[in-house]
C-alpha cells in the first residue's frame, strides 16, 4: 500500500463544499460521516488522509509540508503569499473581496481613509494602486462592527451572499477582486509524491469539466 496523501481542508462552509468536490472525484472518506471531535480522517482505500484546519491556516500547513496538498481561498493566497504551487481553481467558494461601508458613504479624498480589515496586504496594495492614503486598522474578525461603531470609514472584506452586510445596514461599495477556492501543493510533495498529486489534480479537474 502506497503512502497516503495528506490533505488540509478549510473548516466550515467552504470545507463542506470543497469536500464534496473531492468525494465526487473519487476521494470519499466514510470516517468523515461519523460525528465527533476527531480532527484527522483517513481513507486508505482512496489513498487520502484529511484534516480540517482554520481556512487561513491551510496554506501554512501546505507550505511547511505538514500537508502535501490543500485547498485555500485565493484571498488567503494573495494575503499570505505562501511558497506553494497553485494547481487548480476549484470554482467553488466564489465570492468577492470588496470595500464595504454605510450605503451613503462617499470618500471625499481628504486626509487618510480609515480602513478596517483582516486582509492588510491586499488592502494596502489596492489603495496604493489608487494612490489613496489609508489609515489601516488590522482586525481579526467581526470586521462589520468597525464602520458601525465609527472605528473606521470602510472595511475590506469578503462578500459572498451579502447577508452579513445587509443585516448590519452596510453595503458593498467597490469590488476589489474575485475569490474562489484553489487546490495547492507543497513544493517538495509535488516532486516526491508526483504521481499521487498529479493524479488527484487530474481527477479533480476532470470532475470540474464534467460539472461545466
Ligand atoms: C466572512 C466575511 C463576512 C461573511 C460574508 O466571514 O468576513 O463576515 O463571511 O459572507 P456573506 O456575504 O455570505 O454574508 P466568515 O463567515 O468566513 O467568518 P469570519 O468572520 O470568522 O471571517
Amino acid at each position: 500500500m502506497s503512502e497516503l496523501l495528506n490533505v488540509a481542508l478549510p473548516k466550515g462552509r467552504l470545507g463542506d463544499k470543497v469536500y464534496s468536490v473531492f468525494e465526487r472525484a473519487g476521494f470519499g472518506c466514510s470516517e468523515l460521516l461519523e460525528a465527533g471531535r476527531k480532527l484527522v480522517f483517513e481513507s486508505p482505500e482512496n489513498g487520502v488522509r484529511y484534516f480540517f484546519v482554520k481556512p487561513s491556516d491551510v496554506a501554512i500547513y501546505v507550505e511547511r509540508g505538514a500537508a502535501d496538498v490543500g485547498v485555500a481561498g485565493k484571498d488567503i493566497l494573495l494575503e499570505y503569499a505562501p511558497d506553494v504551487y497553485e494547481l487548480l481553481d476549484l470554482g467553488v467558494g466564489k465570492c468577492h473581496m470588496c470595500v464595504c461601508g454605510r450605503p451613503d458613504f462617499t470618500d471625499d479624498g481628504v486626509g487618510s481613509l480609515r480602513v478596517a480589515t483582516k486582509f492588510s496586504r491586499i488592502t494596502r496594495k489596492y489603495y496604493a494602486s489608487l494612490g489613496r492614503s489609508v489609515d489601516l486598522i488590522h482586525l481579526n474578525g467581526s470586521i462589520e462592527l468597525a464602520p458601525i461603531l465609527g472605528l473606521s470609514d470602510v472595511i475590506v472584506d469578503i462578500v459572498e451572499t451579502g447577508a452579513t452586510l445587509k443585516e448590519n445596514g452596510l453595503a458593498a461599495l467597490e469590488r476589489i477582486l474575485p475569490v474562489s477556492a484553489r487546490f495547492i501543493a507543497n513544493k517538495a510533495s509535488y516532486q516526491f509524491k508526483y504521481e499521487a498529486v498529479t493524479d488527484m489534480t487530474a481527477r479533480l479537474s476532470r470532475h470540474l469539466e464534467v460539472q461545466k
